[in-house]
């Protein structure tokens, strides 16, 4: 199994100071302690990409983003194709996020065009899936991630997957350690009817809520390979310590 990968997700939190403050006290609490056996992603929103990317230089931080477009180049205005995140220093870039299915109205199809330029271009996608509150109360989280499964992940995917309940994103509730054991080894199993043999190594991350106190917990879950963790990713001392509770860190 490959080491745990930690995301931070900034979401639309950044301007020129505080990123480079954050940016700072992470690397300064990486070389103090190090963790090795970690790999460590931050995603910062596309304006902070250059200055977040040169400040992470010869640091243990790989740099990713938010979204992309699905196509090269051309007439998208106000759009990020997947060359310019990779031109611009990125190695990772989340897709199909909960608020980006809310906000923009991003369906399955989208997220998983999206995840065949990033793939071409040489990103590795971080592809969210999650139910929400409704779905949960209905008995109906299976079901839904099967199809978020099937409809966002390409053939030959290779990337990695997120599993973001939408009721923990933000809410300051994670999902018990014992639902999200059960859930992601549903995600295993999905992946690995869809993908086969490649479908027992691909990561799976949990995301929603993750912060200093259930890191240690939730990162020693079965099938866990990682988090995404949004909020305390803004808060260094939080974010070096969910790093740390890692397994193998
Ligand atoms: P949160 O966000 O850690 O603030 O719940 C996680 C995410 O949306 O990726």
């Amino acid at each position: 199994m490959s080491k745990p990968l930690v995301v931070g997700n900034w979401k639309m939190n950044g301007l020129r100071a505080d990123s480079t403050a954050r940016v700072k006290a992470l690397v300064d609490g990486l070389r103090a302690q190090p963790a090795a056996g970690v790999d460590v992603a931050i995603c910062p929103p596309f304006t902070q990409l250059a200055l977040v990317g040169s400040l992470l230089e010869d640091a243990p931080v790989a740099l990713g983003a938010q979204d992309c477009h699905k196509a090269e180049r051309g007439a998208h205005t106000g759009d990020i194709s997947p060359e310019m995140l990779t031109d611009a220093g990125a190695a990772y870039v989340i897709l199909g996020h909960s608020e980006r299915r809310r906000d923009h109205g991003e369906i399955d199809e989208t997220v998983r065009e999206k995840v065949v330029a990033a793939a071409k271009a040489g990103l590795t996608p971080i592809v969210c899936i999650g139910e929400t509150e409704d779905q949960r109360q209905s008995g109906e989280t299976e079901s839904v991630l099967g199809w978020q499964i099937k409809g966002s992940l390409p053939d030959g995917f290779t990337g990695v997957v997120a599993y973001e309940p939408v009721w923990a994103i933000g809410t300051g509730l994670a999902a018990t350690s014992e639902d999200i054991e059960a859930t992601v080894g549903f995600i295993r199993a999905e992946l690995v009817r869809q993908f086969n043999e490649s479908g027992k190594t691909l990561r799976i991350l949990y995301g929603g809520s993750v912060d200093a106190g259930n890191a240690g917990s939730i990162l020693t879950i079965p099938n866990v390979g990682g988090a995404l963790v949004g909020g305390a990713s803004l808060k260094p001392d939080a974010f070096l310590s969910i790093i740390h509770a890692a397994p193998g860190a």
